[in-house]
């Protein structure tokens, strides 16, 4: 009687010891393996994307493809614009470097938007990159993010924005202040949107929203025209843009 008692103290500390030799062991091994996957996944980033896709990822913010094209190239914007998404796998390198600068589609017709021509605005090395990224699948590369739109701080602030997250600047300039080379145009290079002469040709917000709404071709590639953002830009948008041009000098 006196040596089973004994023999059940026993059990039930070796027991209680067999538990909580599992919960530390579970506490530890759970802290591990968070450990573990928070530092395979930072491998993982660091080293799966190549830096020409990753380039690629960010001139594709740059250029505003992704304001056309969607987030990622995944479409979703105008039905007019087609997704990305399998571009890298039907075109060539050939194709694809022929395609953006070049541009495609009817830019005659002023109510669609069309592929516009980036052939004198985009370096070599820029578009090598941005066919790197589209042939990789468009995948989702860190900070390549466009520029936020502050809301509640007036149209101009947000135009201001818009600007830059719509690419504008990169054809008119900071500032709109030109001098963007479009050597087989008329002019030789893009217009600045700002200055006497912008003034007073476009001495009204409907001439103003009217060009940037409907563009205007000014001849085929490698001619740069301005692109149509009729069905990509709101009205809103639009009266954003107006007011910030018009804080220009
Ligand atoms: C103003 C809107 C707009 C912008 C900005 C734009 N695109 Fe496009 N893109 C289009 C439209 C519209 C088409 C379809 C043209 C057609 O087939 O008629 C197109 C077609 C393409 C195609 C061919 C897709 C296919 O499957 O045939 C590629 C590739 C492409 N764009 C890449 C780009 C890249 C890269 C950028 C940025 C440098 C860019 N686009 C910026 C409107 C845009
Ligand atoms: C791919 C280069 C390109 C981009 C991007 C671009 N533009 Fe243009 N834009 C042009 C060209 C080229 C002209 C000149 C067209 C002409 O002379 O008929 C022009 C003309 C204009 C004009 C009329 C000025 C003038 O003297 O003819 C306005 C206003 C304008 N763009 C605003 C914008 C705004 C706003 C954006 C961004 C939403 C923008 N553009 C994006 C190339 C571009």
């Amino acid at each position: 009687m006196k040596r089973d008692g004994l023999l059940l103290v026993v059990l039930a500390v070796v027991v209680l010891l067999v538990v909580v030799a599992g919960v530390i062991g579970w506490g530890a091994g759970h802290y591990t393996n968070r450990t573990k996957t928070v530092g395979s996944a930072t491998a993982t980033a660091t080293v799966s994307v190549d830096p020409a896709v990753a380039a690629g990822a960010h001139d594709f913010v740059q250029f505003a493809c992704a304001q056309c094209h969607g987030q990622d190239g995944r479409g979703g914007i105008s039905p007019d614009v087609p997704s990305l998404s399998s571009a890298g796998k039907t075109l060539t390198v050939a194709q694809l470097t022929d395609i953006i600068d070049h541009g495609l589609g009817e830019s005659a017709n002023p109510t669609k938007p069309y592929m516009p021509v980036w052939g004198a605005v985009i370096s070599r090395r820029q578009v090598s990159e941005l066919v790197a990224y589209i042939r990789a699948g468009l995948p989702t590369v860190a900070d390549a993010t466009p520029v936020a739109v502050p809301q509640g701080q007036g149209d101009a602030v947000a135009g201001a924005s818009l600007y830059v997250r719509y690419g504008c600047i990169n054809c008119h300039g900071p500032n709109g202040l030109g001098g963007v080379p479009n050597p087989l145009s008329p002019d030789k290079t893009i217009p600045p949107l700002s200055g006497a002469d912008f003034r007073h040709e476009f001495n009204t917000d409907e001439k103003i929203t009217a060009v940037i709404r409907s563009g205007s071709v000014i001849g085929r590639a490698p001619i740069v025209s301005m692109p149509h953002w009729g069905g990509i830009l709101s009205d809103a948008q639009l009266r954003a843009l107006v007011a910030y041009l018009e804080t220009l000098k």
